[in-house]
């Protein structure tokens, strides 16, 4: 089987990416990160990768929206498929044409409620408390031209009680997202 080559990008501390390359690699599953793309110079993800010896490339954000650079850069790394792991921007339209679903997200929370602009991190949670959500969970689906739109994959509930905070329910589905990330990603693969 021929080695893939697997690009994440991350905005973040990056604890999925960490999460899936170390599956991937525990499984010797024959795929390779040569880069992990992010757009924030500071990001913990920069040790994380440095631990995982995967270089990392910081690009501006204006440069990330431009679709033909970023396809170009896409194609020196060899791309065949692109996991956005707590990536905060909007993949350019050339690069969603260019890659029809082999460009996967994870969303916090249980698509459609709970996604579109603005709705990332402690926001997504904050909103499922605000609103008394009886559960909530993780959504694994395809990338298309709008955010949290392509088509759903997978789908994992959690429950939340009345007495969770926000950060309560974001570790219950930090839970999920680590058992089910790589194991689905990787069901889309091969
Ligand atoms: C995750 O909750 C993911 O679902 C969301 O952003 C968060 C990223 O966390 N898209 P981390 O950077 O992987 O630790």
């Amino acid at each position: 089987m021929k080695t893939k080559n697997v690009i994440l990008f991350a905005s973040g501390s990056g604890s999925n990416a960490e999460n899936i390359v170390k599956f991937m690699r525990k499984n010797k599953i024959p795929v390779i990160f040569p880069i992990i793309i992010t757009n924030k110079e500071k990001a913990y993800i920069h040790t994380r990768a440095e631990k995982l010896e995967i270089p990392t490339k910081t690009i501006n954000r204006a440069d990330l929206s431009d679709g033909k650079f970023l396809l170009k850069t896409l194609k020196e790394y060899k791309a065949d498929y692109i996991v956005l792991a707590g990536y905060l921007l909007k993949i350019p339209t050339e690069i969603v044409e260019a890659y029809p679903d082999k460009i996967i997200n994870i969303h916090p929370a249980l698509l459609p409620k709970y996604g579109g602009k603005g709705m990332y991190g402690d926001n997504v949670h904050k909103a499922v408390k605000e609103a008394n959500e009886k559960e909530t969970g993780i959504t694994i689906h395809y990338v298309n031209e709008n955010y949290d739109e392509g088509n759903i994959i997978f789908q994992a509930k959690c429950e939340v009680l009345p007495t969770d905070t926000f950060e309560d329910i974001a570790q219950k589905v930090h839970q999920l997202e680590y058992e089910y990330f790589p194991k689905i990603i990787l069901k889309t693969w091969f």
